[in-house]
């Protein structure tokens, strides 16, 4: 009896120290220790020994279990667990090393629809020779004007259509947030002859512009504007309308279909109205709409640069980068590009 008791203690104390948590040990609890675990089954036997040995088999079942008593209080303590509860680690969450982290799924954010376009603009006529000129959006009347050939008393000029920041009649030069990017072939060109420079050249320009119109589906206060110039000996319409249509091509596919219309620009001559067939709406068919206007370069604007009109020719075009996106991603009104919806900037 002895024997077995020092048996049952041995493989107990080896099977404890195989465990690693709350059910296994609960499991090895009430094999040993249990209602029908194998210390009551041997406590049952207590009655079959010879009575002179009963007291030493008795203290020895006694020991033997509080011994287990004893290392199953320790090996819960050692598991993590209260040494005096029921389970280890039950009271708090079980940690399962094996489940996914907690991915926190922020959106990605993207660039917005309007800066895609300008710079995707920007890559089609990079690969057409054209390099990229900055101008300043605080300009002044020269620039946004006069050196435009755009005389006092155009009706452009009406303080009531534009931004002034400065009160035109109280000062020589008001500055203003500029109304076309025109400006910058001003810009561009005086600083070609200010370091010295001829043309060639051959720039575009995109940035925003500023008008106090009504804000409605397809017009806005502020909106982008790509300008493109280019200066050369000998530069024709030809040449315009060629880079136009592979323009057209290359930004809208090989079926892109542009026109030009006359028009009157005061620094082109001639001038056109720069249109192409596009789908405004998934549910209305393709249909002409005016990107913006171009010519060739007016011989007043060479003469207010500094540059002999008599032997340098060019070509300008200026388009509205929103007009393009509308165009590009059927957009049917200019409001949804500023609103910043995240539910409409999403799907472009
Ligand atoms: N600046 C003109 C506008 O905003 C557009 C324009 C027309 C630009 C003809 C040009 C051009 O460069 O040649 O309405």
């Amino acid at each position: 009896m002895i024997d077995t008791l020092n048996d049952i203690e041995t493989v107990a104390l080896a099977e404890l120290a195989g465990t690693a948590d709350a059910s296994t040990l609960d499991a090895w609890k009430a094999t040993y220790l249990g209602n029908k675990g194998k210390l009551k089954a041997a406590m049952a036997g207590l009655k079959d020994v010879a009575k002179e040995d009963k007291p030493a088999v008795g203290k020895r079942l006694n020991e033997v279990k509080n011994s287990l008593e004893e290392a199953l209080k320790a090996r819960r303590a050692a598991l993590g667990g209260s040494a005096t509860g029921d389970g280890v680690g039950t009271a708090g969450p079980k940690l399962d090393l094996t489940e996914p982290g907690l991915i926190e799924t922020h959106a990605l954010g993207r660039r917005h629809i309007i800066m895609r376009v300008r710079e995707e603009l920007v890559e089609v006529f990079a690969r057409m020779g054209f390099e990229v000129a900055q101008g300043a959006e605080l300009e002044d009347d020269e620039h946004n004007f006069i050196k435009l050939n755009i005389p006092p008393e155009h009706p452009a000029r009406e303080p009531i259509d534009n931004f002034y920041v400065d009160d035109p009649d109280l000062v020589d030069t008001p500055r203003m947030l500029r109304s076309q990017t025109s400006t910058v072939q001003i810009r561009v060109l005086e600083k070609l002859l200010a370091e010295g420079g001829t043309p060639p050249v051959k720039v575009v320009s995109p940035g925003r512009v500023y008008r106090p119109d009504t804000v409605d589906a397809t017009h806005s206060f502020m909106f982008h504007q790509i300008e493109g110039l280019y200066v050369d000996r000998g530069v024709t319409m030809a040449d315009l309308k060629t880079t136009l249509f592979q323009f057209a091509r290359a930004y809208f596919g090989a079926d892109a279909e542009i026109r030009l219309r006359p028009s009157f620009f005061p620094f082109t001559e001639p001038s056109a109205e720069f249109d192409m067939k596009i789908q405004l709406r998934p549910d209305e068919p393709p249909k002409w709409v005016e990107l913006g206007g171009c010519g060739m370069v007016d011989p007043a604007v060479f003469a207010a640069c500094g540059l002999d009109p008599e032997a340098w020719t060019g070509f300008a075009f200026g388009f509205g980068i929103e007009r393009i996106a509308m165009g590009r991603y059927s957009i049917p009104d200019i409001r949804m590009l500023y609103e910043n919806d995240v539910r409409f900037l999403e799907q472009l």
